[in-house]
């Protein structure tokens, strides 16, 4: 497989480009507290090399101390500058189908709101290059949008407010986030795919799910 990246400054990830100095201003104060959760879940598995695909501004690595041995990949190289002002992780350019990284090298790779964008060809490619780093027993700890397990006026509501924020960005995204739930979200998609869910949490009245799945054998 080809593993040569895009150079730096091609237009990859416009939208993301566009949004960088905007995105944790939006975003962190919705999800600080499950970002508090995964970091405290990764933390108590002692990893030896944690890999956080398509990190964004690196804002979850930031919760991790100074120490810890995580690298980020991303294809924005706006974002990957802001990540590289927040984090001591070791932020890298690249593609989450062609992980510049070596086999097996990874004990958990994380995934947080990354997944759903991306059409089924991409999605595929992906989880196979991600199983292709993850040492064997390794784990992929994914957040992204789950399929309410119950139908109250709540949950519905959430699920709403998602989809308004989904159509705002990209036709693309926002048709890539639509099939993504017609095939019944997290809880369904990666399961489908051959992945083992072993812990499940939800949050936001359980439209966004926390999964840590088993690497494919
Ligand atoms: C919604 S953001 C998620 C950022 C981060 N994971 C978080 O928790 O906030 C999606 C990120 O995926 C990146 N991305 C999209 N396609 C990618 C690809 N094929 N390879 C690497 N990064 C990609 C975008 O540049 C963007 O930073």
């Amino acid at each position: 497989m080809n593993r040569t990246q895009p150079p730096e400054g091609t237009n990859h990830s416009d939208h993301y480009d566009r949004m960088a100095g905007m995105y944790d201003l939006f975003l962190e104060p919705l999800v600080r507290r499950i970002r508090t959760d995964i970091q405290s879940w990764i933390q108590s598995q002692e990893p030896q090399a944690v890999l956080d695909v398509c990190c964004g501004t690196g804002k979850q690595m930031s919760y991790f101390p100074e120490d810890f041995p995580v690298w980020g990949v991303d294809l924005s190289s706006a974002m990957l500058s802001q990540a590289r002002r927040q984090t001591h992780g070791q932020c890298v350019r690249g593609d989450a189908t062609r992980l510049p990284f070596p086999n097996q090298k990874f004990d958990i790779v994380l995934s947080q709101f990354a997944l759903h964008e991306k059409d089924r060809t991409t999605l595929k490619a992906e989880l196979v290059d991600i199983a292709r780093v993850l040492r064997p027993g390794g784990r992929l700890a994914v957040l992204d949008f789950a399929e309410p397990k119950g139908h109250t006026l709540l949950n519905r509501f959430f699920r709403w407010g998602i989809r308004q924020i989904e159509k705002h960005a990209g036709e693309e995204h926002f048709i890539n986030y639509q099939d993504w739930m017609s095939r019944g979200g997290l809880a369904q998609v990666l399961p489908d795919l051959g992945w083992t869910p072993e812990t499940e949490r939800r949050y936001y009245r359980e439209n966004l799910a926390w999964i840590v799945f088993r690497s494919t054998p």
